[in-house]
C-alpha cells in the first residue's frame, strides 16, 4: 500500500470537493480537516501535521502572504482551479483542473516530493569553511538591456577565486537566474530557493547554507538563482540578507542582480519584485555599476548611477562595457558624463570582445577561464579595482593602468 499522506482541504464550498474527497480517500491521502476558510486553514496548518494543503484557487484571501505563511511551516499549497499563472506567482506549487478529481492524489504526492527536492542533499560540492574574518560583498548591478552584469559578475568571482580567495557567487536576479547557465551548474535545485525555504523555516545556518552552494572551480562556490522568473515571490524580504550574511562568513561575495532598482510594490500585495536587487545593493560594501557603451546604454547607466547615489552610500565602480572605437566617443567624453552623476571609485572600460564572450558561453566557463583575451584582461583590471586590496573594499586601484582602464583626472 502507498504511504498515507495527510492533507488539509479548504474548498471554499465548491462542487469539486465531494468527488475530490472520494478520490483522495481511495488513494490513501488522509484529509485531516476540511477547513471553512483561509483563517481556519492557516491556523490548522500551523500545527505542523501536514505537508500539503489543497485549496480552491479562488479561495477568499489567498495571497502571497498566506502561501508564504504556509511555506514557513513547511506546507506546500496545491490549488484546484483558478488562474494558474497568478497562483504560480503566489508560490502555489501546482494548479490542478477542477474536472479531474482522480488526478488529485498524484498532484498531492508531487507537491510532497517537490518539497523534498527543495531541501538540498548534503554533498561534497561545498568545501568553503567559516573563517574568522568576514568577507566583502561586491554587488554587480546595471540597467535593462543586458549590459553584461552576469558576464562580469561571473568573471569577477572567478578571477578572485583564481587568485586564491574563497569566493561565493550569489545569483540574485529576480527576473530569473542566469549564472547556472553561464557556468553550467547542472542542478535542478535552485540554491537561492533552497536557502529561501530554510530562511522561512528559521534555519539557515552555516551547515545548511553549505548544502545550498555548488562548487564551480576550487575556491569558487555558486548559489544558483531563480529557475523561473515567476518564482521570485518565494525569495521574500529578509532572505537575501540572511544569505549574504552566511556567505560572507566563508569568503568574499559577488552578487549578480536584476536590472531595476524600482520600488515596485506588486499589485498592492506589498511585495516588491526588485526586492532582491534592492537588498543586494543595501548590503553591498562596493557596487559595480555596469552599462553598455552605446547611446541607449549610457543613458540608462546615468539613471542607474542616480538611483545608486540615492540608495547606497558605498563606493561605486563604473564599468562601461562593450566599448569600441566605432561608437565615436572617447573615454574622456564618457568619464565626463559619468562624473556628472557620481564620484565613482573608479571607471573601467571593458572592450567589446564577442569572440571571448562567445568562447566562454560555449565552454560554460567564466571569461577568465576561457583563455587569454582582451575581455579577460579587462575583467582582471576590474578585479584589481574592486577586490584587489586586502581587508576593506578598495576605493580606488593604485595598480598600473591597463589599456582599458581610465582614471578620474
Ligand atoms: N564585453 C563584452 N563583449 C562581448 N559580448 C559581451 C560583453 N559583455 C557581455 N557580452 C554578451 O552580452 C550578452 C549579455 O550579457 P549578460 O552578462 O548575460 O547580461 P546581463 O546579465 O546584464 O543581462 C551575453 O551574450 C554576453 O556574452
Ligand atoms: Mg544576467
Amino acid at each position: 500500500m502507498r504511504d498515507r499522506v495527510p492533507v488539509l482541504v479548504a474548498a471554499g464550498g465548491e462542487t469539486w470537493e465531494a468527488p475530490a474527497l472520494r478520490a483522495l480517500a481511495e488513494a490513501s491521502v488522509v484529509v485531516l480537516k476540511r477547513c471553512v476558510d483561509l483563517t481556519d486553514l492557516l491556523a490548522s496548518a500551523s500545527a505542523g501535521t501536514v505537508g500539503v494543503v489543497l485549496v480552491s484557487g479562488e479561495l477568499a484571501g489567498l495571497d502571497a502572504d498566506a502561501v508564504m505563511q504556509l511555506l514557513r511551516v513547511d506546507v506546500r499549497c496545491v490549488a484546484v482551479g483558478g488562474d494558474a499563472e497568478a497562483l504560480g506567482r503566489l508560490g502555489v506549487v501546482e494548479v490542478h483542473p477542477v474536472d479531474d478529481p482522480a488526478g488529485l492524489p498524484d498532484a498531492v504526492r508531487r507537491a510532497v516530493r517537490q518539497d523534498l527536492v527543495l531541501d538540498p542533499e548534503p554533498g561534497p560540492e561545498s568545501r568553503l569553511e567559516v573563517r574568522a574574518d568576514r568577507g566583502r560583498t561586491v554587488v554587480v548591478h546595471g540597467p535593462a538591456g543586458a549590459p553584461g552584469r552576469t558576464l562580469l559578475a561571473t568573471g569577477l568571482a572567478a578571477e578572485h577565486a583564481r587568485r586564491g580567495a574563497p569566493t561565493v557567487l550569489v545569483d540574485a536576479d529576480p527576473h530569473g537566474g542566469a549564472v547556472a547557465q553561464h557556468l553550467v551548474v547542472l542542478d535542478e535545485v535552485s540554491g537561492l530557493l533552497a536557502a529561501a525555504r530554510l530562511v522561512n523555516a528559521g534555519g539557515l545556518d552555516a551547515r545548511s547554507f553549505a548544502r545550498c552552494r555548488r562548487e564551480v572551480t576550487p575556491g569558487l562556490e555558486v548559489l544558483t538563482g531563480l529557475p523561473r522568473p515567476d518564482r521570485w515571490v518565494e525569495a521574500r524580504p529578509g532572505v537575501l540578507d540572511a544569505v549574504l550574511e552566511r556567505a560572507s562568513e566563508v569568503g568574499d561575495v559577488v552578487v549578480d542582480t536584476g536590472f531595476s532598482l524600482e520600488d515596485d510594490a506588486d499589485l498592492g500585495r506589498g511585495l516588491v519584485r526588485n526586492q532582491l536587487t534592492l537588498d543586494a545593493v543595501a548590503a553591498a560594501d562596493h557596487v559595480v555599476a555596469v552599462g553598455s557603451a552605446e547611446p541607449v546604454g549610457l543613458a540608462r547607466l546615468a539613471r542607474t548611477l542616480v538611483d545608486l547615489r540615492d540608495l547606497a552610500p558605498v563606493p561605486v565602480t563604473v564599468v562601461v562595457n562593450r566599448m569600441r572605437d566605432s561608437l565615436g566617443w572617447s573615454r574622456r567624453d564618457i568619464l565626463g558624463m559619468v562624473e556628472g552623476y557620481v564620484r565613482p571609485a573608479g571607471v573601467v572600460f571593458v572592450p567589446d570582445d564577442r569572440a571571448a564572450a562567445d568562447r566562454a558561453l560555449v565552454a560554460g566557463r567564466s571569461v577568465v577561464e576561457a583563455g587569454a583575451s582582451p575581455l579577460a584582461s579587462a575583467v582582471a583590471e576590474l578585479h584589481e579595482a574592486v577586490l584587489g586590496g586586502a581587508g576593506q573594499p578598495v576605493k580606488r586601484s593604485s595598480a598600473g593602468r591597463g589599456r582599458w582602464r581610465c582614471r578620474r583626472p
